[in-house]
């Protein structure tokens, strides 16, 4: 589809010896400062008008001579990377001729039509000088600490296109990054507007779906976003092309602090994802048998370790060793990501004992030591794998901010669990995947259990902390 209009537009140029993209030019308001021009590439169902005003408040703050080019795309939901880079070029050539004397072009990309293939385009292009991603950000396979030039990712809070959760993980990039190099804040900074949707970084865009996915409803005006993200790219722009005199100062401390105010909103969806897996750990398994251990959980020491082979994983099993007077609890884990559409895992396995196992190695070791076996009475009914989920609902909403609580609250799309599908093969286990379904009422989740009395062994396929996160944060608001 995309290839015919890419033809014509060579075959008019051609021809015609015209410019086969029509650029518009918004002139800098300044008369003086260091120049930069800056070219939009619109997001999907966008047109290149509706960037103007967010263009214009970017020249209203800042004191550098800003350009702007708007270029209209031929095909702007489908275009390539020819389509791109020959859009570029005409942009950077009417700036030139409207009189843009400085070679500092930055490319500003929205969505994900431009976020994907800017970043690629522009690794090898000798135009542009740095990136601007609205609603996009780099593949994951780049390195914001490798990218040949700088890049400002702006992220929307109420993101339904590219999520919060996905732009957590470049925010990640970037505190790793400083570890090394304080000076990656102000060259790769990655900044959340909070409230604003997707399509609020243009103006006037409607309801809006792309492919399965929707935005969601925004808690802020558009001419607000517009004014805050404006006031980013201007700290951004003028730290890396100001001069002393065009604020470069206040404009580092404005990177720093929109650094720590994202950090309020990134970190807990980070913190959350750790519990996923760290190294070759999954603290939510842990979690989980302690949860099942209940008052156990103290006089026993859990370790786990996650196995990325599902054949290893299937002829894996949980074990209790005692040691020196000392229960040790070893867990399994496997994630599947597979079927994900989300930044969390599709299911998480593990494998666990079950808490008259662990009463048993307890007994045990209170007769080796001749004193008081603990109370035959405190044997119970094994937990189910469904109070894993309904635990993992609860760790990610008092992780939630109150906002996003009061949100999934109101959005009357809840997470349902249903009872645990009970098999009572190891293999049928495994090969069983954890049912989840949308409904008007919400999302119903059911997990796979199989549990042996004899062995002791509980396993489940449940959910994580951070699927009900994104859930709670992103999943439930949609209509
Ligand atoms: C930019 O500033 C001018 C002059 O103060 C004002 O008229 C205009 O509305 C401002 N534009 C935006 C988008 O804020
Ligand atoms: C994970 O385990 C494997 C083998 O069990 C080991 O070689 C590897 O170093 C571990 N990785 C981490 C990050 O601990
Ligand atoms: C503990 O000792 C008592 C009496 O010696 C015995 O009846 C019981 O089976 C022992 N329990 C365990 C768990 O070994």
């Amino acid at each position: 589809m995309a290839a015919v209009p890419v033809f014509l537009a060579i075959l008019v140029t051609l021809l015609t010896g015209c410019d086969a993209w029509k650029v518009d030019i918004i002139k800098p308001i300044r008369a003086q400062g260091n120049e930069v021009g800056l070219v939009f590439i619109p997001g999907e169902e966008m047109e290149y008008y509706q960037y103007k005003e967010i263009a214009e408040y970017i020249q209203n703050d800042s004191e550098l001579r800003v350009w702007v080019a708007l270029p209209r795309m031929w095909t702007p939901e489908t275009f390539t990377t020819q389509e791109l880079s020959m859009a570029v070029d005409d942009a950077v050539e009417e700036l030139e001729d409207a009189g843009m004397m400085s070679d500092n072009f930055v490319a500003v990309a929205h969505g994900r039509a431009g976020g994907l293939l800017l970043p690629y385009y522009a690794k090898t292009s000798l135009k542009l000088k740095a990136l601007i991603m609205m609603g996009a950000c780099l593949p994951r396979n780049m390195k914001l600490r490798d990218f040949p030039m700088p890049v400002l990712t702006l992220a929307a809070e109420l993101d339904g296109i590219t999520r919060i959760t996905r732009v957590a993980e470049e925010y990640h990039k970037l505190k790793e990054d400083l570890k090394l190099d304080f000076l990656a804040l102000y060259r790769t900074p990655v900044i959340l507007l909070e409230k604003a949707n997707h399509r609020q970084f243009a103006s006037g865009g409607t309801q809006y779906f792309i492919s399965k996915d929707e935005d969601l409803k925004a808690d802020l005006l558009e001419t607000e976003v517009h004014s805050k993200a404006a006031q980013h790219v201007d700290s951004f722009l003028t730290a890396n092309f100001g001069s002393s005199g065009d604020g470069e100062d206040t404009a580092q401390a404005e990177l720093e602090d929109a650094f720590f105010n994202s950090n309020k909103k990134f970190q807990p969806f980070l913190d959350i994802k750790e519990l996923d897996r760290k190294g070759n750990t999954s603290q939510w398994t842990i979690l989980a048998q302690e949860h099942f251990a209940e008052e156990y959980a103290d006089k026993i020491q859990i370790e786990n370790e996650v196995i990325d082979s599902k054949v290893s994983f299937f002829n894996s099993q949980p074990s209790i060793d005692t040691i020196g007077g000392r229960v040790i609890v070893k867990t399994t884990t496997l994630l599947d990501y597979e079927l994900s559409s989300n930044e969390s895992p599709q299911e998480m396995n593990m494998k666990l004992k079950s808490k008259d196992a662990i009463w048993d190695a307890i007994a045990k070791i209170k007769n080796q030591t001749h004193t008081n076996s603990p109370a035959v009475s405190l044997k119970g009914e094994p937990q189910t794998c469904k109070s894993l989920n309904e635990y993992a609902l609860e760790v990610a909403l008092k992780h939630s901010s109150q906002e996003a609580r009061d949100r999934y609250q109101s959005s009357g799309r809840q997470i349902i669990f249903e009872d645990d599908n009970i098999v009572q093969f190891g293999f049928l286990w495994s090969a069983t995947a954890l049912k989840t379904w949308e409904e008007s009422d919400g999302l119903h989740v059911r997990a796979i259990a199989r549990v042996t009395a004899a062995s002791g062994l509980h396993f489940c396929k449940v959910i994580t902390p951070y699927r009900a996160m994104e859930w709670i944060n992103i999943d439930s608001l949609r209509t």
